[in-house]
């Protein structure tokens, strides 16, 4: 039997030469894979931004999903999370092969927090965070030496990169102080903790999928629940876009328990870094707006979580 790639996963190979031998490879290392682990497909595939998921049957008959991804550094240690959280709080891991950036998943509803009220979803995530905010393994790479390369290359944005430069100060002022404070490396955080990686289960109401985990700090979490769905808060008719982002920022504090001024300082420098991004061009960004619209977008978050 042979898989039949979804359009939007054949579209991967437009990223690069990279991408295009893994979307080739693909349909064989499915093949084999449910060839080895004796899995049989249950279902159409669909994907997100790097996998290719495929609903199967495991051969007791159990419902789970077939992840195959791109092999990059970010999703290295997926499976790595997944195995120390044990399904506290995230999916459960039933089998893995790291070499082959594959996963053997229990399967969860197709349900995800995209339709919940934003500051319900929330609240749902910072109990998350309490599930999943766990002593890092030693395997982890630490968020610093990633946030000082990234900071590194934010100093090195010209004057006349249409951001505000007092953000752009403050950002790289703020990420030495973090960079530079112990406390802030051995939890093992999700990093990409927003809507759309969160799945109803059975097990729990909710349940985090997707980590690219780091070992770090967990304030470092909050700020893709601000800039995923943003575009609902500017349509809200008698809330400022300010006031509906702060009131994200304050639910995520609050239920979490988190320290505002930290949790605030790594807001900002993670839209820095967004904006650095975006204006260098990187194609690994996903982008779904014009290069504009985005940095707007990152200012006005930086800004918002600021008195
Ligand atoms: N355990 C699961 N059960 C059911 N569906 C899943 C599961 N894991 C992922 N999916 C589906 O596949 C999509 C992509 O999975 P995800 O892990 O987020 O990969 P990506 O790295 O490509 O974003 C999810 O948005 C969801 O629709
Ligand atoms: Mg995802």
């Amino acid at each position: 039997m042979s898989i039949a790639l979804p359009e939007g996963v054949l579209a991967f190979a437009d990223r690069g030469p990279d991408w295009a031998a893994f979307v080739d490879a693909l349909p064989r290392l499915v093949h084999e894979l449910l060839d080895e682990w004796k899995l049989t497909a249950d279902g159409e595939p669909t994907h997100g931004y790097c996998a290719l998921v495929l609903p199967v049957r495991t051969p007791g008959g159990a419902p789970a999903v077939l992840k195959v991804g791109f092999p990059d550094d970010e999703s290295e240690h997926e499976h790595l999370a997944l195995q120390h959280w044990h399904g506290r709080g995230a999916v459960q891991l039933l089998r893995a092969d790291p070499h082959r950036r594959a996963m053997l998943l229990e399967r969860l509803h197709r349900e995800d927090l995209t339709d919940l009220w934003d500051l319900e979803a929330c609240e749902v995530v910072a109990g998350l965070y309490a599930q999943i905010h766990v002593p890092a393994p030693p395997q982890l790479r630490p968020l610093t030496a990633y946030v000082e390369r990234w900071s590194a290359g934010l100093a090195g944005l010209p004057r006349s990169a249409p951001v505000p430069r007092r953000l752009v100060e403050q950002a790289l002022s703020l990420s030495r102080d973090l960079v530079a404070d112990p406390t802030g490396t051995g939890t093992m955080i999700h990093t990409d903790l927003h809507y759309e990686n969160v799945l109803a289960g059975d097990r729990q109401p909710w349940l985090a999928i997707d980590p690219k985990p780091v070992s770090g700090d967990p304030h470092y979490e909050l700020a893709p629940m601000l800039w995923n769905r943003f575009d609902e808060l500017t349509a809200q008719p008698g809330q400022s876009l300010r006031d509906g982002l702060r009131r994200r920022f304050h639910t995520l504090v609050d239920a979490a328990g988190f320290d505002e001024h930290r949790a605030r300082a790594w807001v900002v420098v993670r839209m820095m870094h967004n904006a650095l991004w975006s204006l260098q061009d990187e194609p690994d960004v996903p982008r779904h707006t014009s290069t504009d619209a985005y940095l707007t977008m990152c200012i006005a978050i930086a800004k918002a979580v600021q008195d």
